[in-house]
Parts: C-alpha cells; sequence; structure tokens
C-alpha cells in the first residue's frame, strides 16, 4: 500500500494564548485531491502556514514522504515540492506578470530575485522562455508585460496559480481558489486542478465552496477552533451534525444551507 505523502502529527500553534490549530494530524496520500474546510477563523489559513512554514509550528510534527521535515524552512519545503498560493493574492504588483512567475521557479533557479538578473532578462533564456510557455499553456500569455498589480482579480489569481506550478510541486496548497470567481471562472479553474491532479499532483484546497468541493474533492478535513472535527467525504460532511453545528451562525456556505 502506498505511504502518505504529506503527515501532521499532533500539530499545535498558539497565538498568543490562542490555541489556533490544536493536536491537528492527518495524513495526505500521493495524488489525493482533498479539502480542508471549517467556519471563519477555524485555523485553514493557519494550517497551510505551517505546512509551507510560513509560521513554525510549536509542537508536533510535519512528515514529507516520511522524513520529518518540522524544521526544514519554507524555501527548502518549496525545493522539495511543497506550493502555495493564498488566500489575499501576494504577487509583486510593480512586477511583470513574467517576472512574477519567475519567481515560482526560484527553487530551482538559484535566489528569489534570479529572474532580475541580466541572464534572465535575455528573452532567449531558458526559465524565462519555460515561464512564457506556462503563461501561454494557462492563456495569460497576453499579459506577460503587463505590471501584475493592474490586473483584474480572477486574472491575478491564475498567474499566482502558474508562479506555483512552476515551482514544479508535488504538493499543491489552494487556500480558496475560488473565492471571487464568477461561476464559468470557477468551472475553469475546475477543469484546469482536475489536470494538474491527473499529472500526479497532491491537492489540499481550502474553500467555502461546497458546490465546487463536493464537484473536485475526494475527502474533507473539517477543521473548528482548531481542531479536526471529521474527516469524511464531502457528502457526508455536509449531512454530520457536528460539521453543520459549527458553520451555524458563520457566513458561509454550508452554514446558510442549514439555514435554508
Ligand atoms: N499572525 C497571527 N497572529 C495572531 N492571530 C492569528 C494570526 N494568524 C491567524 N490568527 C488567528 O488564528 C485564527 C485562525 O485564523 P485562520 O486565518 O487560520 O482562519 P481560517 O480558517 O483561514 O479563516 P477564514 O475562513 O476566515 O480564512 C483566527 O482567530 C485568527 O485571528
Ligand atoms: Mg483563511
Amino acid at each position: 500500500m502506498a505511504s502518505p505523502i504529506l503527515e501532521l502529527d499532533c500539530v499545535s500553534k498558539n497565538f498568543g494564548g490562542l490555541k489556533v490549530i490544536d493536536s491537528l494530524s492527518f495524513k495526505v496520500m500521493p495524488g489525493e485531491r482533498i479539502a480542508l474546510i471549517g467556519p471563519n477563523g477555524a485555523g485553514k489559513t493557519t494550517a497551510f502556514n505551517l505546512i509551507s512554514d510560513f509560521y513554525h509550528i510549536d509542537s508536533g510534527r510535519i512528515i514529507l514522504d516520511g522524513r520529518d521535515i518540522t524544521t526544514v524552512p519554507s524555501r527548502k519545503r518549496i525545493a522539495h515540492g511543497i506550493a502555495r498560493t493564498f488566500q489575499n493574492i501576494r504577487l509583486m504588483p510593480h512586477l511583470t506578470v513574467l517576472e512574477n512567475v519567475m519567481i515560482g521557479q526560484s527553487a530551482h533557479n538559484g535566489s528569489a530575485l534570479a529572474m532580475l538578473q541580466p541572464i534572465n532578462l535575455i528573452p532567449g533564456n531558458r526559465w524565462r522562455a519555460h515561464a512564457r510557455g506556462a503563461l501561454d499553456a494557462a492563456g495569460l500569455g497576453e499579459y506577460a508585460l503587463a505590471a501584475a498589480g493592474a490586473l483584474p482579480y480572477g486574472i491575478q489569481k491564475r498567474i499566482e496559480l502558474v508562479r506555483a506550478l512552476l515551482s514544479e510541486p508535488r504538493i499543491l496548497l489552494l487556500d480558496e481558489p475560488a473565492a471571487g470567481l464568477n461561476p464559468s471562472e470557477t468551472e475553469d479553474l475546475r477543469r484546469q486542478l482536475i489536470e494538474i491532479s491527473r499529472r500526479g499532483v497532491t491537492l489540499i484546497v481550502v474553500e467555502h465552496d461546497m458546490h465546487f468541493i463536493g464537484a473536485f474533492c475526494q475527502r474533507v478535513i473539517v477543521l473548528n477552533f482548531g481542531c479536526k472535527i471529521a474527516e469524511c467525504s464531502p457528502h457526508e460532511a455536509q449531512a454530520d451534525p457536528q460539521v453543520r453545528e459549527a458553520y451555524l451562525g458563520s457566513d458561509d456556505e454550508l452554514g446558510q444551507a442549514h439555514a435554508a
């Protein structure tokens, strides 16, 4: 039987006395598409921040391919194949789209500023050409030389995804990828993620849109106040009384569905 590609073992995180992640344990198998759900403030983004070492964990272990990476810094985690997008888009607004996505190559291409080195500014440079190709493949080629910050929200989200993919991840963490997208953009995203999944990338998605999750994820992990309260299929999560109660009073879709 295959071994987990990623495992969180009793991971905890406090912010000034508030336990934001509380002894969280779960395993993710290679190639899985899983969702991390829960009401606002449940700790979903924090869980991503811990997996990517944006924040250090207080206790517990993070294991990648059977190897303890708890003390491995974020840059090395990217090189080991963990990439992410952000709930609040984090592009460099004054850099071009091409320069922004080339940052994604930095795990394999020297420093994060390697794209600004003279060699990389040459049009025929292989990294530049590769990034350009990735933008073209994502239907974003026309924006390559535009300043990223000037572009519409939905386009910026797609650029972030290309940047993450250019680090050649084996595990991709997507924090609310469908938020703010219209239905047709959401459907395009779902198709694109299925395609990425077919290439063998393991996907962990934080998302509030239960339709999106139901159409895309095989398994959900439900957080509430930093604790895992369920781990099941999307369908079972929607029917689970404890999960429904966690969402009560929140503005999330599950809560609205329950109230309806
Ligand atoms: N850097 C920080 N300093 C202090 N508290 C923080 C920090 N980051 C997160 N928190 C707190 O941790 C809790 C969980 O936040 P987190 O952003 O992980 O929630 P979330 O599940 O992603 O919520 P949402 O659905 O609204 O994005 C919240 O109470 C939040 O205020
Ligand atoms: Mg969040």
